[in-house]
């Protein structure tokens, strides 16, 4: 099999609870991010926007999602001690975010797949890396809430939370439900 192949197939949503809890130096964290900026956009947009949570900076975050979550559903002990379990093991948490740019020629879907375009590059770059990645979304991450907290605009977007850690020994077991032929067509 290519290497490309093997990092492709391999490359594995590994949550929180399968991290170690070591640190992870920035330098490779910057790793992922300047795999990132090399996505492809349309008219060169490049509006994918980071934040990096590391060290205190988790904890105003947790403190942060623990209140909102408390704002707009209750507060719930429950959820919040999983959320800090999540936070605690990961080493750098990075928002992910959609800048909308002013060219009106380019509409806000291509802006947002260019961001997942993004973020794909950063987790294939950390699994080669050998650190686990997991890309989180759900309720909080979508709130202007999140956005205004990141200092996005109006218009732009908070697509959720790329948690990164050292894994634990195996990466978990990929599998996909369909075969890629039963969702091509060719003519
Ligand atoms: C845009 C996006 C959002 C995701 N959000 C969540 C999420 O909120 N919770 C979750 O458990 N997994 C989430 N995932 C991860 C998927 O569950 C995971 O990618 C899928 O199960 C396939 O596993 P694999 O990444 O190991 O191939 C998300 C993935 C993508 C691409």
């Amino acid at each position: 099999m290519y290497m490309l192949e093997q990092i492709i197939e391999n490359r594995r949503t590994v949550k929180p609870d399968r991290y170690t809890g070591e640190p992870i130096d920035d330098e490779l964290i910057w790793k992922l991010l300047k795999a990132a900026n090399w996505a492809p956009t349309h008219g060169l947009t490049e509006p994918w926007r980071f934040t990096v949570f590391s060290g205190e900076a988790k904890k105003e975050l947790l403190q942060f999602l623990n209140d909102l979550d408390a704002e707009l559903n209750g507060s719930n002990e429950v959820r919040n001690e999983k959320r800090k379990r999540m936070i605690d093991a990961s080493s750098h948490i990075i928002s992910i975010g959609m800048k909308r740019g002013t060219n009106e020629k380019i509409p806000e879907l291509e802006e947002l797949l260019a961001v997942a375009m993004a973020v794909q590059n950063m987790w294939l770059m950390a699994h080669s890396l050998g650190l686990g990645a997991y890309w989180s979304t759900g309720q909080l991450a979508f709130t202007d809430e999140m956005r205004r907290y990141l200092k996005l605009d109006v218009n732009d977007k908070s697509l959720g939370f790329f948690y990164i850690g050292k894994p634990i020994a195996d990466l978990p077991k990929g599998k996909r439900i369909t075969p890629i032929e039963e969702k091509v067509t060719w003519k």
